[in-house]
């Protein structure tokens, strides 16, 4: 008899089939609305592999229903939307897709930054409302990034691609991360510094760090008064690393210039959110990672996964690796 997968969006055709070879799928086959969470519930409990994606937690009151569940396959990089322990505990592979969406998440980190701080959203509309009278010396004038000082929190291999990009804008790369990264230094020039440094000295700050206990509310009201007046903030990471109101409050009292948002607290965040009345905050629907030829190969490494998982091999990309293997073993 076949395995059964849930698939929880519609995915590439050429991917599902590559899955239905091997198992029963039942694939929740809308492309912009994630799986109701009642039909999610009701399917976990008859699936070997669930293939699913940022928008729905797997946390433990669903995965207790998760009797015969084998392998969770995440299609995106980041698994704070899954309850790693309680996986764990099952015996439960979890699995993600790095490397492939590296450079494609880095390009619009630099995409994101720039347009922040050369105001393009801002421009753009200007432009669109008719608002464009005449050249003036200082109509919409921004920041530069040719030769600014960057801060990098978080030196993963996201962190890495941007941090080879402000190479080619001559700029002064600075890092925080939980260990040193001799390599990035060597052959980049970036220099370690405490998280304090960083915030005091740099003109851009990217946070780039994965969304854990430890790096929830990572920057707050605080960490605004230490930056420069002149200072942007980009946050390509998860919402809740970053304290959305202390950043509202930041913006509004000039204790920095500009934000850049790919991601929130809460997604898709509310259309009344207090940051997105504010012209100096460019604000992107997590799309880090959204080229066509990514998404794809993204895809296609969380079937690979899921299905190395359910033939008894190893995963490619295994999150809980010790504990899933403790777990049967023992
Ligand atoms: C997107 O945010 C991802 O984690 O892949």
């Amino acid at each position: 008899m076949k395995l059964k997968v849930l698939v929880t969006r519609k995915i590439p055709e050429p991917i599902l089939e590559k899955i239905r070879n091997d198992c029963d799928v039942f694939v929740w086959d809308n492309e912009d609305t994630p799986i109701p969470r009642e039909l999610l519930e009701s399917k976990i409990s008859d699936v070997d592999g669930l293939f699913c994606l940022l928008t729905e937690s797997i946390n433990s009151e669903l995965l207790e229903k998760a009797s015969k569940l084998k392998v969770i396959s995440n299609m995106a990089v980041g698994y704070n939307n899954i309850d790693i322990d309680a996986a764990s505990k099952k015996g439960i592979m979890v699995t993600n897709t790095p490397d492939v969406l590296t450079e494609t998440t880095a390009d619009l980190t630099f995409a994101l930054l720039m347009a922040t701080a050369r105001r393009l959203v801002e421009a753009s509309d200007f432009l669109r409302k008719g608002e464009w009278q005449t050249w003036s010396p200082n109509l919409l004038t921004g920041q530069d990034i040719y030769g600014a000082t960057i801060g990098i929190i978080g030196m993963g291999r996201i962190g890495e691609a941007v941090a080879r990009r402000t190479k080619g804008f001559n700029m002064n790369l600075l890092y925080h991360n939980r260990s040193r990264k001799l390599d990035v230094e060597q052959e980049l020039g970036a220099t370690y510094v405490t998280l304090a440094q960083l915030l005091r000295e740099s003109d851009f700050i990217v946070v780039m760090t994965p969304y854990s206990a430890e790096t929830k509310n990572l920057i707050t009201y605080e960490h605004f008064k230490m930056m420069k007046e002149n200072a942007i903030l980009i946050n390509m990471a998860r919402g809740g690393i970053v304290n959305e109101s202390d950043l509202y409050e930041a913006l509004v009292n000039g204790e920095i210039w500009g934000a850049g948002l790919d991601v929130f607290e809460q997604e898709p965040v509310p259309t009344d959110h207090p940051l997105l009345t504010l012209p100096n905050v460019v604000t992107l629907p997590h799309i880090g990672s959204a080229s066509i030829s990514t998404r794809f190969k993204m895809a296609n490494l969380a079937a690979d996964n899921l299905l190395r998982a359910l033939n008894g091999e190893e995963p490619i990309n295994l999150v809980n690796k010790s504990h899933s293997q403790t777990q049967s073993e023992g």
